[in-house]
């Protein structure tokens, strides 16, 4: 009997190891595309057309430099206005402040007339201070305090109200301060997993609204949700249309209600997600199993929609999911979407290690997390600039073989003194900055 127990565990332990392997094949065979090379040397020309500029900025700022480019930001802000000025309702953009939360580019939308979506008290500050006169706090977790400094700026202020406890605290706060406030709720989109923390689950909408009549001081009167990384608008076009199922069965009293659906970020950059091998599946368990180590030469490329494609498939699905509700106020979060082309890193060589190695003026706590081991963007070196891609090890100077900037250039050659671009950092970089060893870079706000 024991034999026969210990034959049939053996045996489940070789199906899963061959259950595992089969997947392992499918895995390591199924990379996203590999990046096109003249693209990306088209991109890199963008840049080095342009050396001289970043070459004086440098020099009359130091090194290293987080560079924000006002007007490519305003433009961002144009476009995407124009490309959702064909929604069937008003469309209303509230940037998140959360994918970079450099003041400066607070203040340069809340300048253009864009409002500011803020997920703390502290970010609640920074939209204050930015002089925004349209604000979405939205958010789990909102502390007593947080929720008080919403209110005493409800002149301002939209709060997105996150729960059904934090409904019942907003309504204790309101009442004490006697201030009314207006509001919506979030909606989650997933009801599985941990991205049930964010926001209410769809089946409770009604009892949500049925709960919030008693409180005098909340006017609720709309609607949030919010989908992460969308390559494309399938993710958000999917929940518009549960949406519309449960909005069309809900009873006219509450629809009388509603006066803006909030549709969230999450818009991928045009330019796509670029990755290392480390940054994919096949890359990754690649890397575990092959006996030549990491793979740091391998660049893919997952393209995403541009912003109009966004806009035109959101809107068709407005338009069929929600007729009855074209009044709508449609508002929208978009964080990287905006900041991500618009902010550089600049930094110096300051030692020549090896013959392939370069160490930087700056580290990665410039930008907090370890990205270039995953996603992949290149180091220009515009001291000496070229079209041609070396291979290099371009790392930053903080105690950590993690600290990497690249491992390769562009340009002609390297050498200690030379000025590095990183393009395109403006996303969750600025945001995640640590203070760790080396003192973080100086902004300068410029137009390129
Ligand atoms: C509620 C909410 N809105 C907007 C955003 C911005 O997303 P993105 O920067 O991807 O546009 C986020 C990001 O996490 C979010 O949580």
């Amino acid at each position: 009997m024991n034999d026969s127990g210990s034959g049939s565990k053996s045996n489940g332990k070789d199906r899963d190891l061959k259950a595992l392997s089969e997947k392992a094949l499918h895995l390591i065979s199924d990379h996203p595309s590999y990046m096109d090379e003249e693209y990306l040397r088209a991109f890199v020309g963008r840049y080095t057309e342009k050396a001289g500029l970043f070459r004086d900025l440098v020099r009359d700022h130091g090194s290293p430099l987080y560079l924000l480019d006002e007007s490519g930001l305003k433009n961002k802000l144009s476009r995407f206005r124009e490309a959702f000025s064909i929604l069937p309702g008003t469309p209303d953009i509230y940037y998140a402040v959360k994918s970079n939360n450099m003041p400066e580019i607070a203040g340069i939308l809340a300048g253009e007339g864009a409002g500011l979506d803020v997920s703390s008290g502290r970010e609640l500050d920074l939209a204050l201070r930015a002089g925004a006169q349209k604000i979405f706090f939205s958010g789990p977790g909102k502390t007593d305090s947080e929720l008080s400094d919403a209110v005493r700026n409800s002149g301002r202020v939209t709060l997105l109200i996150d729960s059904f406890g934090e409904l019942d605290r907003l309504d204790r706060v309101t009442r004490g301060i006697n201030i009314p406030i207006k509001a919506g709720v979030r909606l989650t989109t997933a009801e599985d997993g941990l991205w049930r923390k964010f926001g209410i689950p769809l089946k409770r909408l009604e009892e949500f609204f049925r709960k919030a009549e008693p409180a005098r001081q909340i006017q609720l009167e709309g609607i949030q949700f919010h989908t992460s990384w969308n390559l494309n608008p399938d993710a958000q076009t999917a929940f518009i249309s549960r949406l519309g199922e449960v909005l069309r069965q809900m009873p006219l009293s509450i629809l009388g209600q509603i006066r803006f659906i909030d549709i969230g970020g999450g818009y991928w950059p045009e330019q796509g997600e670029w990755l290392r091998a480390e940054g994919t599946s096949s890359g990754a368990l690649r890397n575990i199993l092959s006996a030549e180590g990491t793979d740091t030469k391998s660049k893919y490329m997952l393209e995403s929609s541009p912003i109009e494609v966004f806009a035109k498939r959101i809107s068709e699905t407005l338009e069929s999911e929600l007729p009855e509700m074209t009044g709508l106020r449609i508002c929208m979060e978009p964080g990287r979407w905006l900041c991500h082309d618009n902010m550089h890193l600049l930094m110096k060589v300051i030692d020549l290690k090896t013959p392939d190695i370069a160490i930087t003026d700056a580290g990665t706590n410039a930008i907090g997390w370890e990205r270039f081991e995953h996603d992949y963007f290149p180091v220009i070196n515009i001291s000496d600039p070229g079209l041609e891609e070396h291979t290099f090890n371009i790392l930053g100077s903080l105690c950590t073989p993690h600290d990497v900037w690249g491992y390769s250039f562009f340009g002609k050659s390297i050498a200690p003194g030379d000025i590095l671009l990183i393009p395109t950092q403006g996303a969750y970089t600025y945001s995640l900055r640590q203070e760790f060893i080396k003192a973080l870079p100086r902004t300068v706000v410029t137009s390129i």
